[in-house]
């Protein structure tokens, strides 16, 4: 990165999705067992988790120099903020008709307590900072994962079809900001690669640990097709979610490495176009095209 131009990603839109749960969705809306309770358990851990990323970038945000240079950062930050508190507002009503389906959210609560346990030990914010970089890059490479590969998501009901892709659309389009702001701070590479290390471990236990729990009381934990599905859906040689995320999430140990580098913008753009009867617009910040393919920087 120069200090003529600074790496950041595309202008942010800050959207309202579009959805009713008053009637709440079928216990099974992912077709099966497996499938279902996985993604219930992702999205108990975004509100507690969603919050925790917003908290770093504002608590970073007055370390930026008043340099007039920075000014699309700082504005790309605070539509970060707002799209992740979007995402946190409809995943709270998503969790309500969990609860009322008999799930019980423990997410929520290992997240919380981990940060402030961490923020009791007075880390220095840009280490939160690296925490969000890492988890940034998982959800945005879990989007890419599910634009390129729809029948990852093509059995869920259409509203919940379009609630993972909005949701995935946003994490694909605001995918660098974390990232942007730490290197803009002097984020070190290895602080980085600690904290995506301790990122891959806390997801992959919390994410067993939650998605187990659904299915138990779910009564679907001993079921012999809850553990086939677990096993395709996961580790299918061609489909499975593990290895299509395996070599990008390696990208991340590169000393390079940016959030764009290599990926593409059009398909989450093109989702969003094809879709705009799910989302309503509350802020563009520029008017510059969102839709032109991603420009790698
Ligand atoms: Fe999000
Ligand atoms: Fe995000």
């Amino acid at each position: 990165m120069t200090a003529e131009k600074l790496n950041h990603g595309p202008d942010l839109t800050v959207r309202q999705f579009i959805i009713n749960f008053e009637s709440g969705f079928p216990r099974h809306w992912h077709k099966d067992a497996f499938r279902t309770q996985l993604f219930n358990a992702l999205s108990m851990s975004f509100p507690a988790g969603e919050q925790s990323f917003i908290d770093s970038v504002r608590d970073c945000l007055p370390l930026l120099p008043a340099d007039k240079k920075y000014d699309a950062l700082r504005q790309s930050a605070k539509d970060f903020v707002a799209q992740e508190a979007t995402h946190r507002h409809i995943h709270e009503r998503y969790n309500a008709v969990l609860a009322s389906q008999g799930l019980v959210n423990h997410w929520e609560h290992w997240i919380t307590k981990r940060f402030a346990k961490f923020k009791a030990k007075g880390i220095h914010p840009l280490n939160f900072l690296a925490s969000t970089v890492a988890y940034e890059h998982m959800t945005a490479i879990l989007a890419d994962v599910m634009f390129a590969h729809p029948k990852l998501l093509d059995s869920a009901t259409p509203d919940m079809q379009a609630l993972w892709r909005w949701h995935s659309s946003e994490e694909s389009e605001h995918r660098s900001l974390a990232f942007d702001l730490y290197t803009a701070l002097g984020g070190r590479y290895s602080n980085r690669i600690v904290s995506y290390l301790f990122a891959i471990w806390w997801f992959t236990t919390d994410v067993i640990a939650q998605t187990t729990h659904n299915l138990w009381r779910d009564k679907t934990l001993f079921k012999p097709s809850t553990w086939w599905h677990f096993l395709v859906y996961e580790f299918h040689p061609t489909q499975g979610i593990f290895w299509l995320m395996l070599p990008p999430m390696l990208t991340f140990f590169s000393r390079d490495f940016h959030p764009w580098k290599n990926r593409q913008q059009a398909p989450a753009q093109q989702w969003l176009l094809q879709n705009q009867a799910r989302w309503k617009a509350i802020t563009k910040t520029a008017t510059s095209s969102s839709i032109a393919p991603a420009a790698v920087l």
